[in-house]
Parts: C-alpha cells; structure tokens; sequence
C-alpha cells in the first residue's frame, strides 16, 4: 500500500468514517503545491455551515499533512485558500478567470494569482456551495488530483436530493439490514446525537440536501411526530442535520386528525381537517423553522388516504401542499399506490398499470409545491423493470425519482450489488415524453417540462451497523446515490473509482480489483435472481432467497404464469393487460412487438414457451438455465478476487466482507438450484450441457 503518515486514523474502525478518511499518497508530486496552500485559509463569515465547512476543511488538512491551518479573516501576504460565498468575494476584489453563474448551492474552486501570491478560491453562491465546494477539493486531493484538476464549476443538477429512511420509532428498520436505528431506540428519540451528526457529515460530502427519518408506513407513535409531545426532540435531530445543509422532512399518516385528535374524519375538503393541518404545520416550523415537508404513502398498502373519502389524490396532496407554502415547505406524495387485494385468478388486472392509471387523469391538477415521488419501476424495486411510464405521462407536474439503495430485492447486504449502473441506466433512459431525447433525468430534474421542483430520492441502506451498511462495500451504493443525485452525468465508472481510492486507498491492484468486483455485481445478481425480467420468485413477507411460487399465487399482483409450457406476463394491447400502451411511440411499439422488445425485460412484457429462441440462438429454458450457472460461478470468482486482497485490507473490513461472499456463493447456489429445479420439473427440458440440475 501506499506511503501513508497520515494522523488520526483508526484502521481499527475504518469502515465507520466511510470515504472521508483523508488519507493521502504524500509521495505523490503535487502534494507539495497542495501543502503550501493549505497552510492558510481566509475566511471572512462565520455562518453556521461555513464553520462546519471550515471545520471540515480543517480535519482533512490536519489528516492529510499533520499540521494545523491558520484562519484569518482578512487578506494576507503568503498563499492560501480563500473561502466565501459570491458575495464576499466581490467584495474583496478577487478578479475571477472564468466568467460564470452558480446556480444554487453551486461553487467554483480555482486556482488564482491574488497580490503575487498562489490562492486557492472556493467560491459557493451560498453557504451550501461552500460546504459542497470544501467537500470537493478534499475529495479531490484524496483521489490524487493535481490542483489543475481540480479546478470546477459545478452546480447541482437536481434541486432535492433527499434520503428517506423506513425507521420506526422503535429502533427497528423496515427493509433494513444494518442493523437499528440511528434516530430511535425502544420507542423514544435517541438521546445521543454523536452518531446522527457523523452521518449528516457523511451525506453532505456527497450533496444529499434532504433526510426523512421516518417510515412511509407512518405507524401509532410516529404518527404523534408532529405534535408537542415528539418535537422538541425531533428539533434536536434537525439541529444536527442543519449544520450540514441536510433539510429535515417527516412521513406523516394522512388519518392524523382522526388519529391525533378524535376528528371525525379526515377528507381533505373538510374544513376542520384542514384547519387543523394547517394547525399542525404552523406547530412544526414553531419548532424547525427550517423543516421540509411532508412525504406522504397514501391509500397504499392499507395505508389511510383520500380515496376514502371519495377525493382524489391531488385533493388530498393540495391539503397539505395549502398548509406547508406560507413556510416554503413542499410535500412528496408517493405515486405507489395499487390494489394489494388483487384475485391472481383475474387475469385482466395488471398491477404494473396502476400508478399511471391513478396519476395520469390529475396531470395538472397539483399545487407547484407539490412533488409526486415516483418509483423508477412500475413494480417494486426489482432488479430488472422497465421504466415507470408515469414520468413521460405528468408535463405539468413536478416528479421525483425513487430509488432503492437498502438492498430488499437487490441481496439485503448479503450480496455484493452495486447499483448505480441500474440507477444510471433508469436516468438515461429516453422515454421519448417530448420526442427524441426526453431522457428520464431531465423529466426529474424539472428541465424537460419546465418545472421548478424536482429531484431524486432513495430509501436508505444505513444502520447503527459498525460499518453503517452491514455489508463494508454496500457503501457504495449509499456514496454512489449522493454523487449521481448531485451529477446524473457521472459514470459509475467514474462514481466507482472516486470511492474505491477515499475508502482503500489509491494501490492500483485494490482500485482495480474491486472495481471489476463491483461493475459485474448486479448483473451476476440479476442472472441467478430475475431471468429475462421475472422478477418476485423470492420467499413473501422479507423477500430473500428463491421462491420460484412465493407470489404466484397471493393478492400482491405479483405473477410469472409459469406453466409447463411457457412463462412470462402478457402485456401486450394485442392480447395481454395493455400496459404497453402507457409508453409513448416509438417505446409502446418496442415493447408491444415481441421482436423489438429488449430481451432483458421479454418476460416482463411478453408470454413465451420455454422453447422460444431468443437473438442469441438459445432457447428461454436453455438460458435460464444458463444463466443461473454463469451467475455463480461469477459469485465465486468475485470472492476469490476479495480474498486476492487480503494483505492490502484492513483485517476487519476483509474478514467480514469475506463472511458475507460466503453466504452469497451458499445463497446464491441455493436460488440457481432451486430456480433450475423448478422449470426442469415444468418442462422436462434438459441441459444441453449436461450439468447437474436435481430431479
Ligand atoms: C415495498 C416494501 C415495503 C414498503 C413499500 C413502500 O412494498 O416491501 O416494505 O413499505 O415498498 O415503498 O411503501
């Protein structure tokens, strides 16, 4: 490994401080240009953010050289790093080379000749660019960028990049497999806030501007969050957050009233229901000045919402939309809503119609402080589903993408999965809304439509686990969510390697080792879990390991219709549920011809016999077949790449991500023999190549 004589490191507990390490190479050549400037920091405010951007600044320089910075607040003979918003730096002179505007929480970082000296700008529009503009030099220097590279003007493409958490309060995680909460613990608000404040550290070095630290499925105490009796409390969590530029937002039970005060109804046209929500959210910002919003799961998964009243979901989103604008606070209504009651016998309903059926006829219809927070499928987080048509479908409404980083379907951070390709693929993805080039991350953005709010969220994967994310590399998923909210545009390559060098080191052999380790990742979890795009064969209720029937025949609307001649779901307007027609041309076309629909998703859309031939000459059968072998033995040799590694990971982090690349090789046999079993017991097909598959 490297020369590191950095201070202040615990290999002992290095996964906990994640990708903020700040372990340099000091052999490396500009490393001395980077010392001298560092020696000095001039910074002329001390507003809150700016300090912690100081502070921050200032662990790293400490961290990285051994030395403590000097920070004056006035220009000085001797170069430095100079610090301040757009403001301050007009104020004092400083001629900028390039000519920009910085949106918000934009910055610069430049390289600038001031007085003869060599000065190191980082410029924010605001305090948040400061602290994101800090954030990025660090992280440039830990990557072994020379001070030219580092040179950027960088403005965020999605105005909220918000992290929900399913956190109940008590203690316990829905869909989390990190361990407890770090909010709640046995049905209170956690005292210490040491750990809260490591993490919004954590999310802000990666430009999360939002948390909800509550479950959607908003239960008795939760729903209680927004009343005196939780938020003096509640207000400590946000004061932590605040200091990192991290929002604080709340699930809320749309039943509230009823619940919290004996109201006898809660219909969003009621006039008491909306004084009283109005009530509510006045006592919230009584207490957070700062707050969010609401995120809201209405009328899913027997969750109260306004269709009991017989309204409609923008009547009961603008309810609370009305009460939340005075304060600038917006609300996140979730567009998962479907029917969890279907009769699998039924074969004309299609759960995958339903957010876009329920959604669609409103377009138009929500307050502008209103963001509908869409799943990126229209299933559930499953490894491989198209691409929710619902975003090509609301011109005039705001949306945010919804992503999954707790690994449900995805290995419960048993399995290595990095997700990012997944997250790129959904946001690259031209869904042709206004013609060629409507790609999903501009719908999200709000620039395709015009719209003023948009942005990206994802359902935590962190815990009170050691190394926050149960499985040690599983903290890619949550660095690599951050950067590409922040920048859809960066690759996962580029995302991959960033935190890979931050978190191991820059030795070549590690940096290329896991890389390979984690690009291959999810699509090795795809090919023993979701053949051809059927996803569900997992176990019901905490959906891990292999079921091939576990839904098949349940209310959730879930289904493959295997039979002993064929698999997959029509859904198809010529014969099947019509789903296809939710795409705009040419996509409704593509996937309605079973000869242009992408192989990968041909049994989400299509209904074929196992003999069917796909491109690649193989039949249906033969590549599942296939495909749950390669999917293995690919498991295999990413944990002989782990164990390749031993020398140059600290002991801790190798020997528990080796444990866990022992259950994904058991665990991932288990689901090919299971999954093969199963349709060679359908078909009586054999294996061409003759490998073992069980009677
Ligand atoms: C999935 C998940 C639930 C969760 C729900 C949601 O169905 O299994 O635990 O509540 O998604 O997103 O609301």
């Amino acid at each position: 490994m490297s020369d590191l004589k950095n201070t202040e490191i615990n290999e002992t507990y290095s996964m906990y401080d994640c990708w903020l390490k700040y372990r340099v190479d000091l052999s490396l050549e500009f490393i001395e240009e980077y010392r001298k400037l560092c020696r000095y920091i001039v910074v002329y405010e001390n507003q809150r953010l700016i300090t912690s951007a100081l502070n921050e600044l200032k662990t790293a320089i400490r961290n990285i050289f051994g030395f403590e910075p000097e920070v004056y607040n006035k220009s000085i003979d001797a170069p430095h790093i100079l610090i301040g918003t757009t403001e301050d730096i007009e104020e004092v002179g400083v001629e900028l080379r390039i000519e920009c505007k910085l949106g918000r929480e934009g910055y610069i970082v430049q390289h600038i000749q001031k007085d003869n000296h060599q000065v190191l700008l980082i410029m924010g529009n605001d305090e948040r660019g400061i602290l994101y503009g800090i954030f990025h030099l660090i992280r440039s220097i830990c990557i072994g960028k020379c001070i030219k590279d580092t040179e950027i003007i960088e403005t965020p493409k999605n105005k909220f990049r918000i992290i929900n958490h399913w956190d109940n309060i008590s203690g316990d995680i829905e869909r989390g497999y990190s361990g407890k909460s770090i909010f709640f613990e046995n049905n209170r608000i956690i005292k210490d806030v040491s750990r809260i404040k490591d993490y919004a550290r954590l999310l802000a070095s990666v430009g999360i501007n939002g948390v909800v630290i509550n479950n959607v499925n908003v239960h008795k105490y939760e729903t209680r969050f927004i009343t005196d009796d939780y938020l003096p409390d509640i207000a400590r969590i946000a004061d932590v957050f605040r200091e990192y530029g991290v929002q604080l937002f709340l699930s809320i039970n749309f039943a509230a009233p009823i619940e919290i005060d004996g109201l006898p109804t809660a219909d969003p046209l009621n006039e008491d229901v909306r004084k009283w929500w109005k009530k509510a959210v006045e006592r919230v910002y009584k207490y957070i000045p700062d707050f969010g919003g609401f995120l809201v799961k209405a009328d899913s998964e027997y969750r109260p919402g306004p269709y009991t009243y017989g309204r409609n979901h923008a009547e009961g989103a603008n309810m609370l939309a009305e009460a939340l604008k005075p304060f600038n606070g917006i609300v996140i209504w979730r567009c998962f809503v479907y029917d969890c009651q279907l009769d699998w016998r039924d074969r004309s309903k299609d759960r995958a119609k339903a957010a876009y059926e329920n959604f669609k006829p409103l377009d138009g219809q929500f307050m502008d402080n209103v963001i509908l927070q869409v799943k990126h499928g229209p299933m559930d987080f499953q490894i491989r589903e198209p691409i929710s048509p619902l975003f090509a479908a609301m011109e005039k409404t705001n949306q945010m993408m919804e992503f999954q980083i707790t690994q449900e379907y995805t290995g419960q951070q048993k399995h290595l999965c990095y997700l990012v390709p997944m997250w790129k693929e959904c946001l690259d993805f031209d869904i042709y809304a206004k013609g060629e080039g409507s790609y999903v991350s501009k719908i999200v953005d709000g620039t395709l439509f015009g719209r003023e709010y948009g942005g990206i969220a994802a359902v935590s994967n962190i815990g009170d686990s050691k190394c926050w994310t149960g499985h040690p590399l599983a903290q890619a998923n949550l660095y690599g969510f951050g950067r590409l909210a922040w920048n859809s545009e960066l690759t996962s390559e580029e995302i991959a390697e960033e935190w890979i060098k931050l978190t191991f080191g820059s030795d070549k052999e590690v940096v290329d080792t896991i890389m390979s380790m984690l690009l291959e990742s999810a699509s090795a979890y795809e090919k023993y879990t979701v053949p051809l795009g059927i996803g569900w064969m997992v176990n019901p209720g905490h959906h891990y390991g292999p079921n091939v029937d576990g839904y098949e025949y349940s209310p959730w609307g879930t289904y493959h219709y295997a039979d002993f001649r064929g698999i997959g779901v029509d859904r198809t307007v010529a014969t099947g549920t019509g789903y296809t027609a939710q795409y705009k041309e040419p996509l409704y076309k593509m996937y309605e011809s079973i000869e242009t629909c992408p192989e990968e998703l041909l049994l989400f859309f299509h209904h074929v016999p196992y003999t069917y031939e796909l491109k690649s000459g193989k039949t249906v059968i033969q590549h599942i077949y296939d495909t749950h072998f390669e999917g293995v033995e690919q498991v295999k040799k990413m944990r002989e790449k782990w164990a390749s590694l031993q020398e140059k990971i600290d002991k801790e982090t190798f020997e528990l991500t080796l444990s866990k690349f022992d259950i994904q090789v058991k665990d991932a046999r288990e689901w090919r023999d299971v999954v093969n079993t199963y349709f060679y017991r359908r078909t009586g097909i054999k294996d061409i190549h003759g490998r073992k598959i069980y009677e």
